[in-house]
């Protein structure tokens, strides 16, 4: 019989290159300056790969140290879960490489794709499948390489973006530590809002797509940012009620990276504490579903959270796509 109530977070991982791309680097590529990144978005600088740096490469460096923190060997994971938007390949899925590069050899491998809010979707369904009791241990990753995806002559995107990787693992709980809730929100009829137009089936590569640049991210930012907001609130406010807890249970909240404005936004709506609020976009950019995982193990290590704190986690994404969860370490 099964008798798992729930899963919890045994480690966790983060990994992000080395190469730093600050705001006066931009100025040279875009017509932009420091002052405008700074003041609209809260950006100061991001970590960027070399051309060619395969994400599960980073997304293998973020799972080993989360698979060492939790004491396990890679051939303890029963699964791998990636969440991307930029995967090494279109096919296989980079699941598959990272489960070649660390070694997990009793793992079965895919990725999910939900954008920015990926990670929380893969998590949702870890946790499903080891509550189930159809695997026990999981490595959750969320891991991007935006850059390879970014227009260099749009300034209204270009400057937002990052590239990492962070990971978890997950596993049975015996005690009071778990995933306590999830919930998960889509709505398509906003996918022109932000979105890569090229390489699917609809455009393949072609030399006149690739010329109009259909392979490169597509945003509507205030729109997203409107929509970011609300949805995010919302979804957090579910993530509680599902948990039968309040915001002010939270010992810190951990919304995905985008924009320090909707951070604050956000915070206002949820009267989030100054305390409450975790922010590190500055430092990394918008590395989409890396972001919420990289800002985990950074405020874990940190000693920003520990053993029993509560942790809010809430994410907004393209699809439109949403997410929020409450997990007790
Ligand atoms: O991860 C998924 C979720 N993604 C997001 O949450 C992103 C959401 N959106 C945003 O973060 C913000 O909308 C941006 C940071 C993208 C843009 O900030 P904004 O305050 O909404 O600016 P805007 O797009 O309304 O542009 C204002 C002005 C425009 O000039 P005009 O038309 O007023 O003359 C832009 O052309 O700023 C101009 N602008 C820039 N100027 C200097 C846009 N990008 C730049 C730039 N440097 N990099």
């Amino acid at each position: 019989m099964n008798d798992i109530t729930r899963s919890k977070i045994l480690g966790s991982g983060r990994y992000v290159p080395e190469r730093i791309l600050t705001n006066a680097d931009l100025e040279k590529i875009v017509d932009t300056t420091d002052e405008w990144i700074l003041e609209r978005s809260g950006i100061r600088e991001r970590h960027i790969v070399e051309p060619g740096t395969p994400l599960s490469h980073l997304a293998a460096e973020a799972s080993r140290i989360a698979i060492q923190d939790a004491g396990l060997k890679s051939e303890d994971i029963d699964v791998i879960i990636l969440a991307t938007v930029t995967g090494d390949m279109k096919f296989p899925a980079t699941a598959c490489f990272i489960q070649r590069l660390i070694g997990a050899d009793n793992a079965a491998a895919f990725d999910v794709s939900a954008a920015c809010s990926g990670f929380l979707y893969a998590l949702q369904l870890a946790d499903s499948l080891i509550r189930t009791g159809t695997y026990r241990h999981a490595l959750v990753v969320g891991g991007e390489i935006l850059t390879s995806m970014v227009n260099w002559e749009d300034r209204n995107t270009c400057v937002l973006f990052g590239d990492g990787a962070g990971a978890v693992v997950l596993g049975p709980s015996t005690d009071e530590a778990g995933i306590l809730s999830t919930f998960l929100g889509s709505d398509g009829t906003y996918s022109d809002l932000l979105y890569n137009p090229g390489c699917g089936c609809i455009n393949p590569p072609t030399v006149e797509n690739v010329s109009e640049k259909l392979h490169t991210l597509r945003m509507e930012g205030r729109e997203v940012f409107r929509h970011a907001v609300v949805a995010m609130s919302r979804a957090m406010k579910e993530a509680l009620k599902r948990a039968d807890l309040a915001v002010k249970d939270l010992d810190l909240v951990i919304s995905h990276q985008a924009n320090l404005r909707i951070i604050e936004a956000l915070g206002k709506r949820l009267s989030l504490t100054e305390a409450q609020t975790y922010v590190n976009v500055d430092r990394y950019g918008n590395t989409s579903a890396a972001s919420i995982p990289i800002a985990f193990d950074e405020a874990r290590r940190d000693g920003r959270i520990g053993p029993g704190s509560l942790v809010g986690l809430v994410t907004f994404g393209a699809g439109f796509t949403w997410a929020g969860g409450v997990i007790r370490l």
